[in-house]
């Protein structure tokens, strides 16, 4: 992890960034920064633009206006693969694992962006990587034994129960390596026991040195854990600040109790 002082930029800043859909105005003027190291969350009503952000964020689809700037980078030009080697890695909303593959063989596709040979030569079996393959192997097994899950490396991914199958995406995202981790709403569908579980693995994430930004409704968790919060409304940012600071913002309280 690199050094941020207090007046470093942020590792990834949103500048003035729009995105519509048809008249759906989803992401409007919205600017702000993730410093390297912490847990931010970005939260707000449904609708709100969340997901959408970190669509942009990931290239899923361009912005409208404005820019996206990660490690001093401007992501606009780059194509969602760059993106992931650049260090970026996310999870989604509704888990998108290859049911029909193992848990294991799901961990090694978020590893072989990293791997010399990649996806499609590690899909060749060619001659030279196979040494890589075991490596990869090793390293794959590692991820899941940190998110608790090494006894399940054989298993269909699709048998899982659903919070583990939200392990498995943690576990492929964290091998390839990320600086920064996008967890879209990663507590939905938990149990409390699970969302308390889910807390300390993103605690020991960002101990890595790994910055997270997460979608998050559940908000005790999300005052908990996160270091910095962002709150959306209606596409445009509404507040900003510590966990204590958006709990006693009036404007918060008035959107959440409106909506
Ligand atoms: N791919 C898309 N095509 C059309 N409309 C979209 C698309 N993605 C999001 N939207 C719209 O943008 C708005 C924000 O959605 P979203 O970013 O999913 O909100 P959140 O994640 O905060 O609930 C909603 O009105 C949604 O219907
Ligand atoms: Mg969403």
């Amino acid at each position: 992890m690199k050094n941020s002082g207090p007046n470093e930029k942020g590792l990834l800043r949103i500048e003035n960034a729009n995105k519509s859909f048809g008249g759906v105005h989803a992401v409007r003027d919205v600017s702000f920064e993730v410093q390297e190291g912490v847990i931010q969350a970005l939260i707000g009503p449904n609708g709100a633009g969340k997901t959408t952000l970190f669509n942009l964020i990931t290239g899923v689809f361009p912005l409208d206006t404005g820019h996206i700037i990660f490690n001093d980078q401007d992501t606009g030009d780059k194509k969602i693969f760059n993106l992931v080697s650049m260090g970026i890695a996310r999870t989604f909303q509704n888990v998108e694992l290859f049911t029909g593959m193992t848990v294991l063989e799901n961990v090694l596709v978020g590893l072989h962006v990293r791997t010399k040979c990649g996806f499609l030569g590690a899909i060749a079996r060619l001659p030279n990587v196979q040494r890589e393959e075991k490596e990869a192997r090793e390293k794959a097994m590692h991820w899941l034994d940190f998110v608790g899950l090494a006894h399940a490396a054989n298993n269909k991914a699709g048998d899982l129960a659903f919070g583990w199958q939200r392990s498995v995406e943690i576990a492929r995202a964290l091998a390839s390596e990320p600086r920064l981790m996008l967890l879209d709403e990663p507590a939905a569908g938990l149990n409390a026991n699970e969302t308390g579980q889910l807390g300390d693995l993103m605690r020991q994430i960002r101990d890595l040195g790994v910055t997270l930004l997460l979608v998050e409704h559940d908000m005790s968790l999300t005052m908990e854990i996160a270091d910095r919060i962002v709150v959306l409304d209606q596409g445009a940012k509404l507040s900003e600040g510590t966990p204590r600071e958006v709990q006693a913002d009036e404007k918060v309280i008035a959107a959440y109790l409106g909506a």
